[in-house]
């Protein structure tokens, strides 16, 4: 079977900010083995002012720069005028919280464009016109979008068919069905009279998946109740 790439487009005025998250493990291999395509645009090269400035005052005064429409609109225009993107999502911690289910559709598109965002932000136009989902990674101020960018990216890219060796891997994770993941174990069965589970040696694998079903509910009980309540999730 022949899968299409993904192509995830970020602009960025740190695009060296982007480089190390793509430079190993999982997603460095996903991109050599042509399963996704990441290309970061520094923003700066669509500004035509003097210092290749992209941010400004704001109107009406107060504290703070904004990034300006016209350099992300001509990045965005010439990327569109390219192929067609199923989403271009705005990095801003006043976005919806990502998490899975959110990651679970982004792994489904071919085309996605992100916006990195800086200093206050972007100009509320650039939102009305151009973006179509916007992004928190969680109720906290970074002091830029690319490391949340770059979170969401490995969270997407894991789940694209063919990145992981075991393919049923992610469908197991915490999170995929609400629950948290089980606890887990590998040797020694003993370790200084620390003993794994007696179920987990006896080979029953109903018995195994019943157990590690209901230690999911209890952890998720626990740590996470919140999960449970179905409020969670799109
Ligand atoms: N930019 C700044 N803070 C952020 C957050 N919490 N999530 C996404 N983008 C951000």
């Amino acid at each position: 079977m022949y899968f299409y790439p993904m192509r995830i487009d970020i602009i960025t005025t740190l695009p060296e900010l982007m480089e190390s998250p793509f430079s190993a493990s999982i997603l460095k291999r996903a991109i050599d083995k042509g399963l996704v395509e990441v290309h970061s645009h520094q923003l700066r090269e669509y500004s035509d002012r003097k210092h290749k400035q992209v941010d400004d005052y704001q109107f009406g005064g107060g504290a703070g720069m904004v990034m300006t429409i016209e350099p992300i609109s001509r990045c965005i225009e010439k990327l569109k005028s390219e192929r067609d993107y199923d989403e271009i999502i705005y990095m801003t911690p006043d976005g919806k919280t990502f998490n899975q289910g959110i990651a679970n559709q982004l792994s489904t598109y071919k085309n996605i464009i992100i916006l990195c965002g800086h200093y206050k932000g972007v100009d509320q136009r650039v939102r009305d016109i151009y973006i179509t989902k916007e992004i928190s990674i969680g109720d906290y101020v970074l002091s830029g979008g690319e490391l949340a960018a770059s979170i969401v990216c490995d969270t997407v890219i894991r789940l694209l068919p063919g990145v992981l060796g075991d393919e049923t891997s992610a469908l197991t994770d915490s999170f995929q069905d609400d629950l948290l993941a089980p606890p887990i174990y590998t040797r020694p069965a003993d370790w200084n009279g620390h003993k794994v589970p007696e179920i987990l040696l006896s080979g029953h694998n109903q018995k195994i998946d019943e157990w590690r079903h209901d230690q999911a509910l209890k952890r998720t009980e626990e740590l996470r109740p919140d999960l449970l309540e179905g409020t969670e999730n799109e």
